[in-house]
């Protein structure tokens, strides 16, 4: 895959992360895996607070104008985890479907799979996506989303072109 030109957001959920007590490898993971589809622009490692992300989210989305914002960690049931309400907020719609898709493929590798309230959005332009925090977990759930990001990160810059066209051909 060529490089996409599109702009990357990178944020790291993690309280032990912004104290530089966990290194963040989940975060550099998920950059390198995203590296055909553009330049990563932006990468912070902020705590798991709900109105520090919602303040960077907006920031990255309303004045920077990235294309696609990944968000790792945050995102299960201990009281510290706030990624997804926070990133309600902020979200203009969501698309259900990719969040499905993540949960739903990642399920036939663990149960535990159902554990992750991850959202994925638009706020402006910017597609919102919201990642565990492992980097197993980040690394198998951005996997699934990878083919359809380019077609996503392309409509929603106004492509547009008929979807067909960018479809696989139909086998008769
Ligand atoms: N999804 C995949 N594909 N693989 C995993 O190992 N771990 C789960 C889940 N999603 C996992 C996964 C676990 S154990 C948890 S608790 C939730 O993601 C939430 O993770 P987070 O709180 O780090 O965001």
């Amino acid at each position: 895959m060529g490089c996409e030109g599109f702009t990357i957001g990178v944020l790291t959920l993690s309280d032990k992360g912004a104290r530089g007590e966990r290194e963040d490898v989940s975060g550099n993971l998920i950059s390198e895996m995203v590296r055909p589809l553009g330049l990563v622009a932006r990468y912070q490692v902020i705590p798991d607070d709900i109105a520090t992300i919602e303040l960077t989210l907006c920031r990255w989305a309303d004045e920077v104008g990235l294309d696609l914002i990944l968000t790792t960690g945050g995102t299960g049931l201990t009281p510290r985890d706030v990624t997804p309400q926070a990133t309600a907020r902020v979200l203009d719609y969501e698309i259900p479907g990719m969040a499905e898709a993540m949960r739903a493929a990642s399920l036939l590798k663990t149960p535990h799979a159902m554990l992750s309230r991850a959202l994925v959005g638009v706020r402006a332009k910017s597609l919102i996506v919201n990642l565990p925090g492992s980097p197993k977990a980040a690394r198998e759930n951005l996997e699934v989303l990878m083919d359809a990001l380019p077609h996503a990160l392309a409509k929603l810059k106004g492509d547009p072109s008929d979807c067909a066209i960018s479809d696989e051909p139909v086998k008769l």
